[in-house]
């Protein structure tokens, strides 16, 4: 066995699979005791991250708990903004907040520009993973998408409904846009680090994608996820690693997140209202199961789980995941149970 020839590598390369790869999106986390034995140890989140020997500890956390069939580097999307110099930490209860958020145009002009160095942390973080991991078992790297990242960073926190970046592109359209090219930029060079430093897969988070109507989604985020993933495709470096893309309730078609060229869609959990017919043999697809299912009894979760292998038994390339994270609340015994019946299947 090689990484080349590892069941998710095989996937992502549109194989159709009697067993699908696994992976869970947040499999380290609150939810499993060890995490949070260590977690305790550190009052600000973003520390941890900064710490590539415990970054390392916590992504082998899932794979030896479940033996899972991908690790994903521990960090953070937010890594990206704090270089930056907008100061990032996460305060207990109330998610990540930015110290320097963009209020004003004036700052975008002003940013200094994006120096990898800085993450140095996370590209240690990625080769002490891949020393210890075993070599059959692909690494997933990963970074918010320029659009995430943007909405995050003017906003300043988690927020319902971004009210203030909303109305900072509607203000400062010219400077939004050049705010979106430096990200893009930036999640360039970061994503090519990680590579030299050994992950496998990349996977983009557009996690604020569900803010943007139609128009706005291609404007604002795809135009510039297809900058990125055009990019990478063409880069010596980092042209061979399968891209995998999450957008989280999109206000889009699938063909619209398959037209920026991902080799790999990664479903959010209400995103069905398509014919995969269509789209078979151009992509991959992964994810799709609802997490509020992990909640539920183990007769719903089966139930649940078999609709979706059910689903796509003949989809060319299926990985098995869920259509967003794993919550703190969900019980570890649960993510075995689910990862024993998908193989057992
Ligand atoms: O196994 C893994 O997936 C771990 C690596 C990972 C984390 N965050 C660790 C984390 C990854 C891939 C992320 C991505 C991430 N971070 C996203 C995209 C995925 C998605 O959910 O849509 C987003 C939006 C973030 C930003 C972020 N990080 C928020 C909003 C929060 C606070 C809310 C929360 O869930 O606590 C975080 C913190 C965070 N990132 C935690 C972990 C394990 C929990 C922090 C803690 O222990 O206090």
């Amino acid at each position: 066995m090689s990484i080349l020839n590892s069941s998710l590598m095989l996937a992502l390369n549109k194989e159709n699979l009697k067993t699908p790869p696994v992976w869970y999106m947040r499999q380290a986390g609150r939810y499993m005791k060890e995490y949070r034995d260590i977690r305790k140890k550190f009052k600000n989140f973003l520390d941890m991250c900064k710490n590539p020997d415990v970054c390392c500890e916590l992504a082998l956390q899932p794979i030896n708990a479940f033996d899972l069939d991908a690790a994903i580097l521990f960090s953070d999307i937010l890594t990206i903004p704090d270089a930056f110099g907008l100061e990032v930490s996460f305060i207990e209860n109330q998610g990540p907040v930015f110290n320097m958020p963009i209020d004003n145009p004036n700052q975008i002009k002003n940013l200094k520009r994006f120096d990898p160095q800085k993450l140095s942390y996370v590209y240690k973080a990625v080769k002490n993973i891949r020393n210890v991991l075993s070599p059959d078992i692909p690494l997933i790297g990963f970074s918010g998408s320029p659009w995430t990242l943007a909405a995050y960073s003017i906003e300043g926190r988690s927020s319902k409904d971004f009210k203030k970046t909303l109305a900072f592109l509607e203000a400062h359209e010219k400077e939004s846009h050049m705010f979106l090219d430096i990200l893009t930029n930036a999640c360039f060079e970061y994503l090519k680090e990680q590579v030299k430093a050994g992950v496998n897969v990349i996977q983009i988070f557009d996690s604020w994608a569900n803010l943007l109507n139609e128009n706005m989604l291609h404007s604002y985020s795809h135009q510039y996820l297809k900058s990125l993933i055009g990019r990478l495709k063409e880069d010596l470096i980092t042209s061979k690693i399968p891209i995998i893309l999450f957008s989280r309730n999109p206000k889009c078609e699938i063909e619209n997140l398959i037209e920026t060229k991902a080799d790999c869609i990664s479903l959010y959990w209400n995103m069905n209202d398509f014919d995969l017919d269509i789209i078979n043999g151009k992509v991959a697809i992964q994810g799709n199961l609802n997490p509020e299912v992990l909640l539920q009894s183990r007769e719903i979760i089966k139930q649940e789980t078999y609709k979706i292998l059910d689903k796509f038994k003949d989809f060319n390339g299926y990985i098995f995941n869920l259509g967003h994270g794993i919550t703190p609340n969900i019980d570890p015994n649960n993510i075995k149970y689910l990862t024993d019946i998908i193989r057992e299947y």
